[in-house]
């Protein structure tokens, strides 16, 4: 195997395409896209998103100190990369029609609005804004989260896959693929991977295989 080194780019792919709505408090909303967002601490529960100066939304952001992160199914994927290529500076992006209209609600802890198709909305504090070159990184401690309640189950937890998100990878956005396996699978029998796999041949073929991989899943 033969590898390149080649000069730094940004390649860490995929990450989350979300959708940061904010606002001037004083009546005028935006809302942008960014791929440049992340979870950076557990508790305090903080995310960051990377914002260039130029932007209407960091102006807003700035002088608010806040901002709301609103998670991105596949229904939105349209609005999503519609409200980042066009400037709130130029047109209202809670105004536009159709199938990437976008419906500002307030929120509970922060002035900027929530999304209210979106499933799930963090809103967030500044706690920190960082410059680092061509953007600024705010970090926004998570002061509430809205969960629309078509994502829970039945015993009211969050079913995050009927959230159906998406992800952002060079320039592509894609629907999420075959679950591989859980948190920690790695360290147990190999039956319990088997079974995730026997669940996404079920899911593929629309039809359940009983068996004995279904029976270790009861377990
Ligand atoms: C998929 C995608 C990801 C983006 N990620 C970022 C980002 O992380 N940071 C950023 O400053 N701009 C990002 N942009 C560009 C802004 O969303 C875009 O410039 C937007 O028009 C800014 O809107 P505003 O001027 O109303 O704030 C992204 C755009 C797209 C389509």
């Amino acid at each position: 195997m033969s590898r390149q080194y080649w000069k730094p780019a940004n390649l860490l792919n995929p990450v989350p395409a979300v959708m940061i709505s904010c606002s001037d408090n004083n009546g005028r909303n935006n809302v942008m896209t960014a791929a440049w967002c992340g979870t950076v601490c557990s508790d305090p529960v903080m995310v960051s998103v990377s914002i260039r100066k130029s932007r209407y939304s960091h102006e807003l952001i700035s002088a608010s100190g806040e901002f709301v992160v609103n998670l991105v199914s596949r229904d939105l994927v349209k609005a999503c990369d519609f409200v980042g290529v066009k400037s709130g500076r130029k047109i209202d992006k809670f105004g536009l029609k159709g199938d990437i209209h976008l419906t500002a609600v307030p929120s509970k802890e922060v002035g900027a609005p929530s999304i209210a198709e979106s499933p799930i909305s963090l809103e967030c504090k500044v706690r920190q804004a960082l410059e680092l070159g061509s953007h600024d990184m705010f970090i926004g401690e998570v002061v509430a989260t809205s969960v629309d309640e078509e994502v829970l189950d039945e015993n009211g937890r969050l079913d995050l896959k009927k959230a159906d998100l998406i992800a952002y990878s060079h320039g592509e956005y894609f629907a999420l693929g075959d679950l591989l396996g859980k948190f920690s699978f790695s360290t147990h029998k190999d039956e319990r991977l088997k079974t995730r796999q026997a669940m996404n041949r079920e899911k593929r073929s629309g039809k359940p295989k009983p068996g004995k991989e279904e029976k270790n899943d009861e377990r």
